[in-house]
């Protein structure tokens, strides 16, 4: 059956991999987005499609963005929201709390106010693994209590407990995905997506931030859609909550330059920095547990290495790296 929905950071890395699965299985698609990390080309497949509509500004504004999603119902209903937005540049957080303050709980505050408004009762929430903080391994959903170490993951759980208020006075239906990190085309950040620009600048040396042996789980991007529309169509709960993973432990940030350096061919040094964490705000190491997800039914296919080999192949050709 197809639905109208609503994605907002529909032009971001994840966002617009999921406008083009939703447009592709027949729905009809709303993306919103500011393109303050967004691009366009990460939309050019779904400009192109009659039932995706691009409506642009700030999602934290919550009276620009109700009025704009009404105007471009034109009497139509909304099914789900899947709101994506918000600050993905973890470091950039760190030095300036403002810009997740603003971009990764103000998003979410706007999006909640507007579906208050407008009666619209389902959403798809984009969390994060950053929320547990330093926590011991592996990571259940229950989890607690929760202290993250960034600015970004205290805004991510201060959105998740927002929803969560709002599920008791006016939401109906609430998916929460806390995300590893997700490789894949389209990145607009992230170690990967670092290290090929850097490669491009300089192929004779590659420099890591840390010692290289941070060591976090990997997912794919086209696994992650497949997990969220497995969960939003499978769980059966008012509010149901997720780590989504592969069932590793995880790759190390060592492997992944590695694996970049031995793919484009370059031959680059690698200069480690030092330091058992990239940046403050960091976490070095941690993996989740993901068996509430695999009873569900869903097991991510590719490793974390595999995730990151795959990601690495598809970054350089887009780069022309190789
Ligand atoms: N990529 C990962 O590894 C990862 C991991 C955990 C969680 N997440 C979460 O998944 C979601 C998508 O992440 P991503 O990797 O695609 O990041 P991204 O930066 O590529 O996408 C986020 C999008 O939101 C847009 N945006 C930001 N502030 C906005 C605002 N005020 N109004 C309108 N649009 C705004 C940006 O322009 C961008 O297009 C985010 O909520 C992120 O926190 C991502």
């Amino acid at each position: 059956m197809s639905h109208q929905v609503l994605i907002t950071g529909a032009a971001g890395f994840i966002g617009s991999h999921l406008c083009d699965r939703l447009l592709l299985q027949g729905n009809t698609v709303l993306g919103v987005d500011d393109f303050s990390l967004g691009t366009r080309s990460n939309l050019q497949e779904a400009l192109q499609h009659p039932a995706f509509k691009l409506l642009e500004g700030d999602v934290s504004d919550a009276a620009w963005l109700t009025q704009t999603v009404q105007s471009a119902l034109n009497g139509g209903t909304i099914d789900q929201v899947w709101h994506r937005a918000a600050n993905s540049d973890i470091s950039a957080g760190v030095t300036n709390p403002q810009i997740d303050l603003q971009r990764t709980f103000l998003t979410t505050h706007g999006v909640l106010a507007m579906m208050r408004q407008l009666g619209i009762g389902r959403l798809a929430f984009a969390s994060t693994s950053a929320i547990y903080g330093l926590q011991t391994s592996p990571i259940r959903e229950e989890a607690g209590p929760l202290f993250p170490v960034s600015n970004y993951g205290a805004m991510k759980l201060a959105s998740e407990a927002a929803i969560s208020a709002a599920l008791e006075s006016f939401l109906e239906r609430v998916c929460i995905f806390r995300f590893p990190n997700v490789v894949g085309p389209r990145s607009t950040h992230g170690a990967i997506h670092d290290f090929v620009a850097k490669l491009r600048k300089n192929p004779a040396e590659l420099e890591v931030l840390g010692d290289g042996n941070q060591q976090k789980p990997y997912l794919h991007v086209q696994e992650l859609v497949e997990a969220m529309l497995f969960i939003t169509q499978h769980s059966s709960e008012r509010l149901n909550y997720f780590n989504i993973g592969p069932a590793d432990d995880g790759a190390t940030v060592r492997f992944m330059a590695e694996t970049v350096v031995q793919k484009s061919g370059s031959g680059a040094r690698i200069l480690y920095t030092g330091g058992d964490r990239g940046w403050v705000g960091d976490v070095p190491k941690f993996y989740y547990s993901v068996a509430k997800l695999n009873n569900l039914g869903w097991r991510a296919q590719m490793s974390s290495s595999q995730a990151i080999e795959r990601a690495v192949e598809e970054l350089l050709v887009v780069n022309g790296s190789r």
